[in-house]
């Protein structure tokens, strides 16, 4: 028997007016995120039997190489805010440049601008394990009705008014924060409708999973060695328990359920670790914050963070309070 749980589309209407400025038009973007998630849904799910497994033959602006399902999940997510008119910027991780929408026109008188992962974990696509979409929304600081601008894009994490991710998990999930918490809905697939399944995610404070690529482990900071020697210490809870996807996305939707930190640190062979600030670090900081976690470069908040550039990388730590904060004493000695 299925519950009887509320739907992300009732939801986002009984909600609508705890938005500051509301004027419906918030409410409609995550319309079309909802959208544009089931089409990227179906696209991933049908990936093995159509051929749209392995690379693009392409590079994107970071030199890394573009899978088939990244191009499509991009032009998917991209389409759908265009078509639905109700953003005037959209800047993503594989386009070198930001987008503009109609914003030239006057009589499109949208506030928002949008930054997306289309497609986050690709390297895991072609074997069959999860990945995931990462969106974050801003207000344009130029005024509308005119051409968006760079500094649209290039605002602070503090200043989103929401944010969320879309895991393709073993069930298709829609997790969002407008500035209240965050809140989890899972896809049934059969109806095309998704439910709200995790009310008021939280992280826990204290956890005992630790998310790291340890093959770069000899390149790391004193500070993140000495953690990881941390974490692996036999005393009291631990050692903790090792587990790394390898998509952002699905390492923090599980930490964030049962308590634990992620680390994609900056290396002598990375000199800003990998994660892009601004499609990926951001995000996912606004979510950590609205659930009770923390999000820091070793140091300081993520989401105070000043941006210089759209494909910006920065070091990244995340998670469960307690964790990052013993991180972080680590982090300051070896300084
Ligand atoms: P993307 O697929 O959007 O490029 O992001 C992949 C990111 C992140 O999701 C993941 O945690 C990390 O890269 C994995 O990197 P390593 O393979 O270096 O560990
Ligand atoms: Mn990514
Ligand atoms: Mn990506």
């Amino acid at each position: 028997m299925l519950k009887k749980n509320k739907t992300l589309g009732e939801f986002i209407i009984e909600n609508q007016s705890s938005f500051q400025y509301s004027s419906g038009e918030l409410s409609k973007l995550i319309n079309a995120i909802r959208l544009a998630a089931k089409v990227v849904n179906h696209e991933v799910n049908k990936a093995g039997l159509v051929d749209i497994l392995g690379e693009a033959g392409d590079t994107n602006i970071q030199g890394e190489s573009q899978q088939k399902l990244d191009v499509l999940a991009n032009e998917k997510f991209i389409q759908t805010l265009k078509n639905r008119e109700i953003v005037c910027g959209i800047a993503s991780e594989e386009e070198d440049d930001f987008i503009t929408i109609n914003s030239y026109d006057e009589k499109h008188q949208n506030k928002y601008v949008v930054l997306i992962d289309p497609l986050d974990g690709s390297s895991n696509i072609d074997v069959n394990v999860s990945v995931g979409t990462i969106f974050s929304i801003y207000r344009r600081v130029t005024p509308v009705g005119t051409p968006v601008e760079l500094k649209d894009f290039l605002q602070k994490g503090s200043e989103q008014v929401a944010a969320g991710y879309i895991v393709y998990g073993t069930s298709t999930m829609l997790v969002y924060s407008t500035g209240h918490g965050v809140n989890g809905f899972t896809l049934n697939p059969a109806l095309g409708t998704f439910y709200l399944s995790h009310p008021n995610m939280q992280f826990p404070e204290d956890g005992k999973i630790y998310s790291v690529n340890e093959g770069n482990y000899v390149h790391f900071l004193q500070g993140v060695k000495d953690y990881i020697k941390y974490c692996q210490k036999e005393e009291g809870d631990r050692p903790y328990t090792a587990r790394y996807i390898g998509s952002l996305v699905s390492d923090f939707h599980r930490n964030m359920i049962k308590g634990g930190i992620y680390m994609y640190p900056k290396s002598s062979i990375a000199e800003n670790g990998k994660l892009r600030l601004l499609y990926e670090c951001n995000p996912m900081a606004y979510l950590a914050e609205q659930a009770n976690g923390i999000a820091s470069d070793g140091f300081k908040r993520i989401l105070e963070i000043e941006p210089t550039e759209l494909h910006q990388r920065v070091p990244f730590f995340c998670g469960s309070k307690n964790m990052v904060e013993k991180l972080h004493e680590f982090m300051t000695k070896n300084t």
